[in-house]
C-alpha cells in the first residue's frame, strides 16, 4: 500500500497494559499520536517477579479503559484507524487473551482488520519509531522474559543467531534482587547498590564464555550468587561488591556475545554497521557502556531506542501492524488467529535448537 496507514496496537503480554496510535507514512516516516503505559510493578513487587494470575486480571481490569483513552487522545475516532494489532504471543497466555480479544471485539465492531503480532517482531522493529533505521541489522534483544540475538534483515526475516538457554538476563537481575530482598524490579535495584560496590570482590562465573557460539546462560551465576548470599550475613558494602561483581558478570557475557554476534552479522552484511539493543536491561549503564565499547571495536553503530520503547510498549506493535499493512504481509480478517504462549521469530532455528527445550507446547521464545 502506497498510503499514509493509521494504526492501532494493544500490548498485554507481560506486565504492561499498553495502547497506541500511529501513524505510518509511506516512506516509512512515523507519528505516534498517542501512546499509554499502564504498569503492573506494584501489583508484583511483594512477590518480586510477575505473577501471571495477577497479571492477567489486572489487564482485564483496565485493557478498555486503556485502548479507550489512547483512541480518544489520538484525537481520532475509530472510524479513522486502518487496522487493529495486538500482541498475540509470546508472553503470559492470560494476558495476551486479553489484549487480543480486546483488539478482536474493536476490529469486528469497526469492520477494521485485526492483525496478530508477534511481541519479539515488535522489540525487533522498536528502532523503527524513532529514527530511520534500515534494514538489515543486528539485534540484541534482553530483557525480563527474553534474551536472543537476530538478524533482521526484512519484515518478517528474522534469523536467531543465539540465545540464552535457560534464564534471561532481566531475570538474572531480578533473581539476584529477590535473594537479596532490595526490590522489584531487580535490575535498577542492583544497578543502584552495584555504584558503591567493587566489582572484583567477588570472582563469579561466566556462563558458555569459553565455548564458541552465541548462546548465553544465566542460571550458574545466579546460583554462584545465591550461595554467597546463603553462607552468611552480609554488611551493606558485601551486597554492593556482590551486586557489581553480578552486573560486571553479566556484562562480560553480553559484550563478548556481541562482539562475537557482529562479527558473524557483518560477515554475511558487510554493508551493515546496525547494532540495536532493545529491552529493559538496554536500561543498565554498566552494561550499555560495554556494549558501546564492542560496537565501536567492530566499527558498527549503537543504536538504542529511547527507554519507553525499549521496554514493553504498544507503539512498537502498531509499527509492526502498520509495516505489514504497507507490506501487504497481512491475512484478512486475522480474527481467527490463536493466541500462542510460545511463539519464536525464527521458528526454524527454534525447532531444529528448542534454546529452552521444545516440550510439548513447541519451541518457546
Ligand atoms: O523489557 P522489559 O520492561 O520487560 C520484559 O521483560 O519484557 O524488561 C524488564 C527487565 C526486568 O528484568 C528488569 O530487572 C530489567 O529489565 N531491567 C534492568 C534495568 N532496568 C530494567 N536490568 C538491569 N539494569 C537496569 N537498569
Ligand atoms: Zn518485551
Amino acid at each position: 500500500m502506497t498510503e499514509t496507514l493509521t494504526v492501532l496496537g494493544i500490548e498485554t503480554s507481560c506486565d504492561e497494559t499498553a495502547a497506541a496510535v500511529l501513524r505510518r507514512a509511506p516512506n516509512g516516516k512515523v507519528e505516534i499520536l498517542s501512546e499509554i503505559v499502564r504498569s503492573q510493578i506494584e501489583e508484583h513487587a511483594p512477590y518480586g517477579g510477575v505473577v501471571p494470575e495477577i497479571a492477567a486480571r489486572a489487564h482485564a481490569d483496565i485493557a478498555d479503559q486503556i485502548v479507550a483513552t489512547a483512541i480518544k487522545e489520538s484525537g481520532l475516532g475509530l472510524d479513522e484507524i486502518d487496522a487493529i494489532a495486538a500482541t498475540s504471543g509470546p508472553g503470559l497466555i492470560g494476558g495476551v487473551m486479553v489484549g487480543m480479544m480486546t483488539g478482536k471485539a474493536l476490529a469486528m465492531a469497526s469492520g477494521k482488520p485485526f492483525i496478530p503480532i508477534n511481541h519479539l517482531e515488535g522489540h525487533a522493529l522498536s528502532p523503527r519509531l524513532a529514527s530511520d533505521c534500515p534494514f538489515p541489522y543486528l539485534l540484541l534483544l534482553v530483557s525480563g522474559g527474553h534474551c536472543q540475538f537476530l538478524a533482521v534483515e526484512g519484515l518478517g526475516v528474522y534469523t536467531r543467531l543465539g540465545s540464552t538457554i535457560d534464564d534471561a538476563a532481566g531475570e538474572a537481575f531480578d533473581k539476584l534482587a529477590k535473594t537479596l530482598g532490595i526490590g522489584f524490579p531487580g535490575g535498577p535495584a542492583v544497578e543502584r547498590l552495584a555504584k558503591s560496590g567493587s566489582p572484583d570482590r567477588y570472582n563469579l562465573p561466566r556462563p558458555l564464555l569459553n565455548r564458541p557460539g552465541l548462546d548465553m546462560s544465566f542460571a550458574g551465576l545466579k546460583s554462584a550468587a545465591a550461595r554467597i548470599v546463603e553462607a552468611g550475613p552480609m554488611d551493606m558494602q558485601a551486597q554492593s561488591d556482590l551486586c557489581a561483581s553480578y552486573q560486571a558478570a553479566i556484562a562480560d557475557c553480553l559484550a563478548e556475545k556481541t562482539r562475537r554476534a557482529l562479527a558473524l552479522f557483518q560477515s554475511k552484511h558487510e554493508e551493515s554497521t546496525r547494532f540495536v539493543v532493545a529491552g529493559g536491561v538496554a536500561a543498565n549503564q554498566t552494561i550499555r557502556t560495554a556494549l558501546e565499547r564492542v560496537s565501536a571495536e567492530a566499527g558498527a553503530k549503537l543504536y538504542a531506542p529511547p527507554l519507553k520503547h525499549c521496554t514493553d510498549n504498544a507503539a512498537m506493535i502498531a509499527l509492526a501492524g502498520a509495516e505489514r499493512l504497507a507490506a501487504n504481509m497481512v491475512s484478512e480478517p486475522g480474527l481467527d488467529f490463536a493466541a500462542r504462549p510460545r511463539w519464536p521469530l525464527d521458528e526454524e532455528a527454534a525447532i531444529k535448537n528448542p534454546a529452552y527445550g521444545g516440550g510439548k507446547r513447541g519451541a518457546k521464545a
